[in-house]
């Protein structure tokens, strides 16, 4: 009997273990038999983009948290697949920043080739796994949307690929029950042009405070305000933007700070996280994790550490991303097909995972963060036939990124930098980035 692998998700991650089976398959070896569950009916996860919030049209919670006239947020040369180059699938170098219709075109174009969607069993959430001590197998109960019937397969393996920027984190404050205006959280953000006009109030500020007000003031709101927590972002931002400390309350239209200082808003967006969010998994198979680049209980970053037969993918806190989920995939794909292995007692995985939190706890330089998932991504390729690529050179990509956020954080997006796989450099795109108010993947690549 052939073994056989449940992957819960099809979005990069739950891609990106597809492929790596179906590469080993090409290069001749005999691979276990892999199911695909998604719950949506296309592929791309996050960058498969729709108009709903909220509940589906079958009830069940809408995936996405992306918007209309997203751009990359980090150089695409941070994230390219190294099996797959941009040149290979547009056929010809292109911007550094592309837009989400640019990247889910990309992201496609691999496993379009790799044939791989046979695989996938589309509008098919999973609703449970748990795990058999005795026959050492994993059954999966999962729920055909379109047929509207629920069944139970049993799998060797489990790989968790369903992302962590889906379940909103969402605080309330003193006063949200009564204020005159929209109260959202960044999941439930679609269009920036609803808020022209607006002074809109933002809390939190990391990339979604960040991007969602940038957005705002392209699509021209009035005005942003920026309230944060723990300390202010510091860019040097438009005349219309401030940045307060945190909101107390709100009262009317009007919101105090905690020093006293008060604005008026119509619109409060909570760009204030995500939640680990596994309702398909029992206590003892659930991973309980800050979002940040060493997680908790997870041998190298993917096996968890309690049953080591189940994986999860791109659980990470994330610099990079597409090609870090293609060095997770091919490093799963080996220890299930008894390439590779994981120490033998839950002792040692676990002192593995306790000195990568230590290593990242230890980190002081502020570029550590991206050299750190840099060698994280480094260690995992070196294990597997991935093919290699100039990890360093992706380092200076985001470090420069980072540099060109502090320099104009309107601007940043009009530069460009070298391919880490091909060498090419990225031609400058034909328009700045906050005059570009239509991003079509046709209006992109135009030279
Ligand atoms: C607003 C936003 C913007 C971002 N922008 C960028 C960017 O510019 N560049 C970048 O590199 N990264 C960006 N990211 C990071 C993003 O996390 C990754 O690019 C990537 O989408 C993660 O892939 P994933 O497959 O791990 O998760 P996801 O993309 O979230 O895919 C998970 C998949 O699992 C499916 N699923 C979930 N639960 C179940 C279930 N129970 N049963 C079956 N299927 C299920 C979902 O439907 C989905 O298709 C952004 C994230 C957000 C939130
Ligand atoms: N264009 C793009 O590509 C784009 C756009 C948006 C997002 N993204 C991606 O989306 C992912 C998630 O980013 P994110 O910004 O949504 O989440 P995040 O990075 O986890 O940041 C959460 C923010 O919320 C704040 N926060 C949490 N709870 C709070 C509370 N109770 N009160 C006040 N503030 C609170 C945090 O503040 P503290 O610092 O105080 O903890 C932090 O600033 C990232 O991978 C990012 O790259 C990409």
């Amino acid at each position: 009997m052939k073994k056989r692998v449940a992957v819960i998700g099809a979005g990069p991650s739950g891609l990106a273990q597809l492929r790596a089976f179906q590469s080993a398959a090409q290069a001749g070896a005999d691979i276990p038999e892999v199911v695909c569950f998604e719950k949506q009916d296309n592929w791309g996860g996050l960058w498969n983009y729709s108009w709903r919030t909220g509940l589906d049209e079958y009830g069940e919670p809408v995936h996405g948290s992306m918007y209309r006239y997203l751009w990359s947020n980090g150089p695409k040369e941070g994230l390219e697949f190294a099996d797959y180059t941009f040149e290979e699938h547009f056929g010809k170098q292109i911007g550094s920043y592309p837009p989400r219709a640019v990247l889910f075109d990309y992201i496609e174009g691999r496993v379009i080739k790799a044939n791989v969607r046979p695989w996938i069993r589309f509008r098919t959430p999973v609703r449970m796994v748990t795990f058999d001590e005795s026959t050492q197998k994993f059954t999966v109960t999962v729920h055909d949307l379109k047929k509207d019937h629920t069944y139970v397969e049993v799998f060797d393996d489990v790989v968790v690929a369903s992302g962590h920027f889906s379940t909103p984190n969402v605080p309330e404050f003193p006063g949200f029950s009564t204020f005159n205006g929209r109260i959202l959280h960044a999941h439930d953000f679609r269009d920036a042009r609803e808020f022209a006009g607006k002074d809109i109030l933002i809390v939190g500020t990391s990339y979604s405070a960040e991007d969602i007000g940038s957005q705002c003031w392209k699509y021209g709101c009035k005005s942003v305000t920026v309230s944060h927590r723990t300390a202010p972002m510091g860019f040097n931002w438009p005349d219309n933007w401030k940045e307060v400390p945190l909101l107390q309350q709100v009262e009317g239209n009007t919101a105090t700070f905690k020093d006293g200082s008060t604005a008026h808003v119509d619109a409060i967006i909570l760009c204030t996280g995500y939640q680990h969010h596994f309702p398909f998994l029992p206590d003892g198979l659930r991973l309980r994790t800050k979002n940040r680049l060493a997680t908790a209980d997870l041998y190298r970053g993917v096996a968890w550490v309690k049953n080591p037969k189940l994986f999860y993918l791109g659980m990470q806190d994330q610099w990079y991303t597409f090609n870090m989920f293609d060095a997770q995939a091919w490093y799963v794909r080996d220890l299930i097909m008894g390439r590779l292995s994981v120490p033998a007692t839950e002792t040692e995985r676990s002192a593995e995972v306790t000195a990568r939190i230590a290593a990242e706890d230890a980190i002081t330089d502020p570029y550590g963060p991206i050299k750190f998932q840099g060698a994280y991504v480094q260690e995992l390729i070196d294990l597997t036939d991935y093919p290699s690529f100039d990890i360093p050179g992706s380092d200076a990509a985001f470090i420069a990124w980072k540099k060109h956020k502090v320099k104009g954080i309107m601007t940043f997006r009009d530069n460009a930098y070298a391919s880490v796989m091909t060498g090419t450099m990225a031609p400058l795109h034909h328009t700045p980035w906050k005059d570009a108010l239509e991003d079509s993947m046709k209006s992109y690549l135009k030279s």
